[in-house]
């Protein structure tokens, strides 16, 4: 069964600094979004891509993935919503209802390899309803009780590190599974809601689904913060050289 991955790329990225929405800004001159199609493209697994770009700029993305060569994979422009979670709802929507497996990929996680894409959907056709990629921490990672001055904060606890892991995407899932977890959590947000969750594995958990772990790669971190270019633009002059 060949799978189908949604993109989320419509956030505006503002941690990264002014400028272009996330998606759009370049590495190696290069749009972050083409690059993260591309990775998800290349696999073998993966016969359709459903980008979910901002909403005022689905006709400039779409020529944007037109003008760049994407092996003839079948790739889609939906608008996305409000939050992360709204354009993942939007882009499954635009996912035809025979394909099985679905992967969700960050736009902002470009050069993920394409053995971790692999791996994920192989992970779900296996038999697995939710998979994410992840990698162990070298940080130690303590809880503390935010402070609303932002005055220092108070430890809570230190979880045990080697239990802990950083999760990457492409998260892949049944995709019954992934349309349910998101329909409910859009009736619990109507009803008031529940705090928001970071990531579409997070709502498998939260209505009670079994969620399994596979090996993420280090190059699959995302690009959230201004550093995290000067990184991705070395690995990509690594890999080019
Ligand atoms: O902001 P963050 O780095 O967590 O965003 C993760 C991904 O979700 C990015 O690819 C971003 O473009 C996407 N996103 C989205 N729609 C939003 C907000 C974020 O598609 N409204």
């Amino acid at each position: 069964a060949v799978a189908a991955a949604v993109v989320p790329a419509a956030g505006r990225g503002e941690r990264l600094g002014p400028g272009a929405p996330k998606a759009l800004r370049e590495l190696g001159g290069v749009p972050l979004l083409v690059h993260a199609v591309r990775a998800l493209a290349r696999s073998r697994a993966v016969g359709l891509v459903v980008v979910a770009a901002p909403p005022d700029g689905v006709a400039e993305v779409a020529a944007l993935l037109d003008n760049h060569g994407l092996d003839g994979k079948d790739i889609r422009v939906v608008a996305g919503g409000a939050t992360r979670q709204e354009s993942v709802r939007l882009g499954l929507a635009a996912i035809p209802a025979e394909v099985e497996i679905v992967l969700v990929h960050d736009a902002a996680r470009p050069l993920v390899p394409v053995e971790v894409v692999d791996a994920v959907a192989a992970a779900v056709r296996a038999g697995a309803e939710a998979v994410v990629p992840a990698v162990p921490l070298a940080d130690t990672v303590k809880r503390v009780e935010p402070q609303a001055g932002g005055g220092p904060e108070p430890v809570v606890d230190t979880p045990d590190r080697a239990t802990l892991r950083a999760v990457q995407t492409p998260q892949g899932f049944r995709r019954e599974v992934l349309h349910e977890v998101h329909e409910k959590a859009l009736a619990e947000e109507a009803s008031g809601g529940l705090p928001p969750v970071t990531d579409d594995a997070g709502l498998v958990e939260r209505f009670g689904g079994r969620v399994v772990v596979v090996p993420g790669h280090e190059e699959a971190f995302k690009v959230t913060r201004p550093l995290d270019l000067v990184l991705a633009e070395a690995v990509l002059a690594r890999r080019r050289a």
